[in-house]
Parts: structure tokens; C-alpha cells; sequence
């Protein structure tokens, strides 16, 4: 079933578990992100950037992220992840997205106050959950690129909230979207301190890479959406490869992108697993 971001997040929020959100920008993606949240009874979040709305199309995204949604047993969000214009924004939500990020976390304070503003304005009255970023996550996601991160000060998040009254928040506490270069460290500390302060969702981008056992803990700490991508397309890569040097004369898309799909699945079920974090259950509606 298609839900708002807004209860599943707040069911999260309550009840000290993570929604695990996957990027999607094709139907075998999208398909092995659905099969593996049913197989382990979790609701999930599927989220597309700009970019891949600019690939696969606006409303055939639409169609078919709404589709699945909807026919699937689980509770499943459709999230606009790093929206930077309006635009997209807008017509997410006339397309029937159930969350939106505005991300204008590169952007000075006032602006990025301004930006998020702005989007609460449409989403809110329609029930839409709007995720915002305070500080800079490192690393590269679409045409997103950060050299270097900053992390989010515990002042600047409870202004930011106090400005905005955002839905959730993307913190920046060590991750980095796309390949790690180097050892994984999180401010374990810092997602306590802001979870402390603020009445809100707080969301875990560049979760990549990032062992299993410090994405529990970052979620133990306060974290309820953590954010996948990289490790869904490397399997992809992997499976793909592996499957082409067994079998060089295959030309057939749906032998070629079966186990493509089914190490994707594997993944989600590994980081569904990773956020439960808990005893307690998952959303049951
Ligand atoms: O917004 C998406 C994520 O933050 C994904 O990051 O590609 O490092 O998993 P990742
Ligand atoms: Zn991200």
C-alpha cells in the first residue's frame, strides 16, 4: 500500500526503529527494492533524485513506483530524495510522491530556511512529509558534490526546526553518499545530542559502505530513515558482470537482469534488517 511519509516516519520516531529508504530508477531496481521489503514484512521507502527522473522519465516513474506501491503488502513511501528545484518538487507532488526532500543544504542558512519554507507551504496542507538537510554530507549523489563534509551543529538544527518545522532531517555526522575511501566513522554523540533537541525524524544519508552493526547503532541513537543507493547499484554491477563472463553468448534481457535483481534484493533485505535495530515491531497498519 502507497502511504505518507509523514506516518510512517512518525510510527518510526515513536517506536525507535528506521525506515530503510532505496533509491530506484528502473523497474528490476525498483522490483528487488519491493520483493525484499515483503519477503522480511517491512515498510520501506522508494525514493527517486532528479536524476533519475530526468532518466526514466517524470510520470513513467510515476506510474510505475505508484503501481508497485499500491499492489505491494507492505506500507511503502514514494520520497523525492535531494530535490534542489522547486519544480521537481511541485510536480512530484501532483504526481502523487508521498514525501519530498528539499535539499538546499549547499545553500546559506537564511536560503535554505527559505527554500524549505517554501515546499512546506504546498506540501503540508496535503497531509505530504517534507525532509530537509542541515550541514554538508561529503561525497557525490547525482550532480550533488561535496568535497569535503560539515557536520551539523546541534544550535544551528534546533534554529533550522525552530525556522522551518520541517518533517524530518538529513544530519550530517560523518557518512559520505558513494564509495568510502576510508574507514567509516560516525558521530554517534552528535545524532544523541540533535535527536535530543528535536521533536523530529532524523534521517542518515550516505549509509553505502557503512557497516551493518554502526547503521544499527546510528539508529539505536536516534536515526529513523537511513538512506541506500551505491551498494544497490554495485550488486547490480557485480551480478551483472558475474553472469556476462559465465554466459558470453547471452543476449536475453530477462536472464541477463534476473540475477541482477535478485543480488539487489539481497542488499535490501541486509539493510532492512540493519534498521530494525530493535525488538520492538515495525509499522502495522
Ligand atoms: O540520498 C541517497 C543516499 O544518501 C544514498 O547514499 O549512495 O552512499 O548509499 P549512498
Ligand atoms: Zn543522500
Amino acid at each position: 500500500m502507497l502511504i505518507s511519509g509523514k506516518q510512517i516516519l512518525q510510527h518510526a520516531y515513536e517506536n525507535g526503529y528506521a525506515v530503510p529508504a532505496f533509491n530506484f530508477a528502473n523497474m528490476e531496481n525498483l522490483q528487488a527494492i519491493i520483493e525484499g521489503a515483503e519477503e522480511m514484512n517491512a515498510p520501506v521507502i522508494i525514493q527517486t533524485t532528479q536524476g533519475a527522473i530526468d532518466y526514466a522519465g517524470f510520470e513513467y516513474l510515476a506510474d510505475i513506483g505508484i503501481g508497485a506501491a499500491q499492489r505491494s503488502r507492505v506500507p511503502v513511501v514514494l520520497h523525492l530524495d535531494h530535490g534542489q528545484k522547486y519544480e521537481y518538487c511541485l510536480k512530484a507532488i501532483q504526481l502523487g510522491w508521498t514525501s519530498i526532500m528539499i535539499d538546499s543544504s549547499l545553500e546559506k542558512l537564511a536560503e535554505n530556511v527559505r527554500k524549505v519554507n517554501e515546499v512546506i507551504k504546498i506540501a503540508r496542507p496535503l497531509g505530504i512529509a517534507v525532509e530537509a538537510e542541515l550541514g554538508i554530507i561529503g561525497g557525490k549523489e547525482d550532480d550533488l558534490k561535496s568535497e569535503q563534509d560539515i557536520y551539523t551543529e546541534v544550535k544551528d538544527a534546533v534554529d533550522f526546526y525552530q525556522a522551518t518545522h520541517c518533517d524530518a532531517l538529513a544530519i550530517a555526522v560523518g557518512t559520505a553518499h558513494g564509495i568510502y575511501k576510508g574507514t567509516v566513522k560516525i558521530d554517534f554523540n552528535r545524532i544523541q545530542e540533535i535527536r535530543e533537541k528535536l521533536p523530529i525524524p532524523l534521517v542518515l544519508h550516505g549509509s553505502s559502505g557503512v557497516p551493518l552493526e554502526m547503521v544499527s547503532q546510528a539508529v539505536r541513537c536516534g536515526i529513523n530513515k537511513v538512506n541506500f543507493d551505491t551498494e544497490l547499484k554495485l550488486a547490480n554491477l557485480q551480478a551483472l558482470q558475474t553472469f556476462m563472463t559465465k554466459n558470453p553468448g547471452v543476449y536475453d534481457i530477462r536472464k541477463m537482469y534476473r540475477p541482477c535483481r535478485q543480488a539487489m534484493k539481497e542488499v535490501v533485505k541486509a539493510k532492512i534488517e540493519a534498521c530494525k535495530a530493535t525488538n520492538k515491531s515495525w509499522v502495522v497498519l
